[in-house]
């Protein structure tokens, strides 16, 4: 598919919205990323900064290119400005009320004849596409954090996505060098389908004595060749955001599987949301990252 478009908006520039804008913007297209305050949107944009920087500094991408990249990143506090993107991925905080309001402030915005997406890693696509007006142009675009690295890109199709904003979905995925699969509109779709019980377990079973944070995390590394552990990883996603992911889940599917175990809640409840906080399983105020003491 050859694929029409020139503008890109993102709501949201936190975790996953920072790096959706950078490979929007890196991809050669105009991203408008709008946020709700100066100060979120400066760290969001300062993480994109050290991640050009960065890139520069390794040979990768030349100081031209990286400097064309930002000059197509537009910050905004403001939806109006949405109003002429080909795309608009949704990148909010995991609150289906929240991204249910936003959509009905910004599809009528939107001009018309745009695609809407979400990149929401278990809220219901089709609930989100039923707030707006066109819901045939609606998808799920699940990224993966970091985005900027993580290969993969669910393209998932709710009961009413068109083949067309369909084969949008998989042409951007294309376009953004990502592998893509489909995923159907199920609570997790595939990969946190999976993944998310496998975090959800190793927490249970530190709590169950089977071995410390840094065993389980170690034995994960080494026993399975994975790029991280676990419990590392819990904090990576963001414990607020997993916690919020098990509870749709588990209300989903009935299984405690799904569950959150009690220290994963006491610590969203005490504010350690993982790594972007400075605290969750681990503490991050040092040069290595320490198993902290749990609440
Ligand atoms: N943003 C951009 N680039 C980043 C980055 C970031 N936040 N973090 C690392 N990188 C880049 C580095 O610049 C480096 O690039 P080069 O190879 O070009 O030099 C590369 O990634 C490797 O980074 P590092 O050497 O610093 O560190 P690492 O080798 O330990 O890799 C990692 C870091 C890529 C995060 C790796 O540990 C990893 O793959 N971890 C697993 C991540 C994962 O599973 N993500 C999915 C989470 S689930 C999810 O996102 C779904 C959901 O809905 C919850």
């Amino acid at each position: 598919m050859n694929i029409e478009i020139e503008r890109v908006g993102v709501v949201g520039c936190g975790l996953m919205g920072h790096g959706i804008t950078q490979i929007c913007a890196q991809g050669g297209w105009d991203v408008v990323v709008r946020e709700v305050d100066q100060e979120r949107l400066d760290k969001g944009l300062a993480k994109i900064e050290k991640q050009l920087a960065r890139a520069v500094e390794k040979g990768k991408l030349s100081q031209e290119d990286a400097d064309a990249v930002r000059g197509r990143i537009h910050p905004t506090l403001d939806y109006a400005e949405l109003a002429d993107c080909d795309l608009v991925i949704e990148a909010m905080t995991e609150d289906l009320e929240a991204k249910l309001e936003m959509w009905r402030e910004v599809d009528p915005i939107v001009k018309e004849g745009a695609f809407l997406a979400t990149n929401t890693s278990s809220l219901s696509v089709a609930e989100q596409a039923a707030a707006t007006s066109r819901p045939e142009r609606f998808l799920g675009l699940h990224f993966f954090n970091p985005a900027q690295v993580m290969p993969l890109l669910e393209v998932v199709r709710a009961e009413g996505t068109s083949d067309e904003a369909s084969d949008l979905g998989f042409a951007l995925g294309e376009h953004l060098g990502k592998t893509t699969v489909a995923a159907g509109d199920n609570r997790g779709f595939i990969v946190n389908r999976l993944l998310v019980p496998y975090m959800l377990d190793a927490i249970r079973a530190h709590e169950q004595g089977v071995g410390s944070v840094e065993d389980i995390d170690a034995g994960m590394i080494a026993g399975a060749s994975h790029p991280m552990g676990p419990i590392a990883l819990a904090d990576f996603v963001g414990l607020d955001t997993l916690a919020s992911i098990a509870s749709v889940m588990h209300e989903a599917y009935g299984e405690e599987r799904f569950a959150a175990p009690p220290s994963l809640t006491k610590l969203v409840e005490a504010g350690h949301f993982g790594r972007k906080s400075g605290r969750g399983y681990y503490d991050y105020s040092g040069e290595k990252p320490v198993a902290a003491p749990l609440p």
